[in-house]
């Protein structure tokens, strides 16, 4: 089942206090979550279960979040599309199914704090935060890290802390993290998230250039573990 949002302050960048509570709809605004509510329903059908993701918790996860409201105003109408959408700034909103492929990879639990890089629109970080206890997630491009905390406030996601800089360096005043999701593609995982990630961990990344494949590493007590899904192809990880 897809968790409760709880009350409490949204970390941000600005660290801003945030209300529980949803404001006020509009009959308007009631009849487009309705329409939304349907796109949703299909897209977990036709672009999702039907490729094989079937964790229900990941398909409830993906079927509540308003990804219509994480992209331009001007592209709403393909929020649901079955692909990545430009969010400005050379940045793109990921296709569904690879939101869900990479949610479900990673395994995340109500016990986990979970540490994204690449914040972009906020929507991988919405989907996470319905299933893990907090998720922390780094933007390194200043304009998209105040927009999704904005956009992330707005909708109540209370326990998404998102900070503007360089992922690269991880998070460490909260490792170490049970799960890390990077949604840039770097030609190699940066040593520093390894070393964040908790004994018994999970990271999901895209690594290469022109070539990338999803890439699943495990902590376990034998070493750090390895292995390929998919091929795939992400926006580059940037350093500052
Ligand atoms: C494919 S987009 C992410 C999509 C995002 N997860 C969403 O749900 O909209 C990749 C993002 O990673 C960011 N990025 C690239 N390199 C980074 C780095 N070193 N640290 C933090 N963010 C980075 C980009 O600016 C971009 O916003």
């Amino acid at each position: 089942m897809v968790r409760r949002l709880q009350g409490g302050a949204l970390g941000v960048a600005l660290w801003l206090a945030v209300p529980s509570a949803l404001p006020f709809q509009r009959p308007a605004q009631q009849a487009d979550d309705a329409a939304s509510q349907s796109h949703r329903s299909i897209m977990v059908e036709r672009q999702i279960h039907a490729r094989g993701v079937t964790d229900p918790a990941v398909l409830d996860a993906m079927a509540a979040v308003p990804r219509h409201r994480f992209v331009p105003d001007t592209l709403r109408a393909q929020a649901y599309a079955d692909r990545a959408l430009p969010i400005g700034l050379d940045q793109t909103i990921s296709q569904p199914f690879i939101v869900a492929h990479m949610t479900e990879a990673l395994g995340v639990s109500d016990a986990h704090d979970v540490l994204e890089i690449g914040t972009g629109s906020g929507y991988q970080a919405a989907v996470l935060s319905q299933l893990a206890r907090n998720v922390y997630t780094i933007e390194i491009v200043p304009a998209l890290a105040r927009r999704a905390a904005a956009t992330l406030k707005a909708l109540g996601y209370s326990n998404v802390y998102v900070r503007e800089g360089d992922g690269y360096a991880g998070w460490p005043e909260h490792a170490p993290f049970e799960r890390i999701m990077v949604t840039a593609a770097p030609a190699r995982v940066p040593p520093p998230l390894i070393d964040q990630l908790a004994a018994g961990g999970r990271m999901v990344i895209p690594v290469g250039e022109r070539e990338q494949w999803m890439t699943i590493i495990e902590k376990t007590p034998e070493g750090v573990a390895e292995r390929r899904t998919i091929p795939v192809m992400f926006v580059p990880f940037t350093r500052r």
